[in-house]
């Protein structure tokens, strides 16, 4: 299975409040876009890699791609004002329509392969599937008059990449921005439309780094991962 992999990287980082957009924050003494791109560079299965980024830095994004070798391998596109916009624009600049469409956080640098490839697997027999771990806390639901606890057991944490056949995330996309609505993910704009996405089970290690606490357990994580 081939699949092309849209990463984004056009936000601005608010909540990481380093100044500049997180993903310039260096990991180990690596940029953190530059963990994630390598990746999708190193999976065999990954056939193109469309990163989307903010106009007003994709020098900076050219001369790191240069620096680590990876400017013959990525596709470089303009992002939107909303993480949607930004998807939106990457499923327009993809080449190939046979191929699987990922779509991915460039802030989740540590996601495994044999989960992106069991995710293509999925989303090639089903038509659309994301990475979702089991939620861990007690979630409870609020409102002025009242407090309900949720059945944890049917509960996930959703996460990315979320992988579909490209004609199911082309009209996903077309559909909300045509009736003007915007999901906190992809997977939300195919399950409007009343077809089934399918979860395959991640690993918590799959964290996106918002915060500036998730800096510290990347990490760590990382230099465990180089120990091993
Ligand atoms: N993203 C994007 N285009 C946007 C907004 C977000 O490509 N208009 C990307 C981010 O770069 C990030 C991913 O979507 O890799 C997940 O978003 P999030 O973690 O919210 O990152 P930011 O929007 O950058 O951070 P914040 O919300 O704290 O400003
Ligand atoms: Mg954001």
């Amino acid at each position: 299975i081939k699949y092309t992999a849209i990463v984004l990287a056009a936000g601005q980082g608010k909540r990481m409040n380093a100044g500049e957009n997180k993903q310039f924050i260096k990991l180990l003494d690596k940029p953190l876009i530059i963990h994630t791109l390598a990746i999708f560079d190193k999976d065999d299965w990954c056939e193109s890699i469309v990163l989307v980024a903010n106009p007003k830095e994709i020098d900076r994004i050219k001369e790191l791609l240069t620096e680590y070798q990876l400017e013959k391998q990525v596709i470089l596109v303009n992002g939107g004002k909303e993480r949607q916009d930004s998807v939106r624009n990457g499923v327009h600049n993809i080449s190939n329509k046979n191929s699987i469409v990922f779509i991915h956080d460039g802030a989740r640098p540590f996601v495994q392969q044999m989960h992106l490839h069991r995710l293509a697997e999925v989303a090639s027999e089903k038509g659309a599937a994301l990475l979702a771990v089991p939620v861990t806390d007690t979630i409870k639901q609020k409102t002025a008059a009242t407090l309900t606890t949720l059945d944890r057991s049917i509960l996930w944490a959703a996460q990315t990449p979320q992988a579909f056949q490209y004609h199911v995330i082309f009209k996903a996309h077309e559909r909300a921005a045509d009736d003007q609505f915007i999901g906190t993910d992809d997977a939300s704009l195919v399950e409007r439309l009343g077809e089934k996405v399918e979860v395959v089970r991640g690993s918590y290690d799959n964290i996106k780094l918002t915060t500036p606490e998730d800096l510290q357990r990347a990490t760590t994580y990382l230099q465990n991962k180089e120990g091993e």
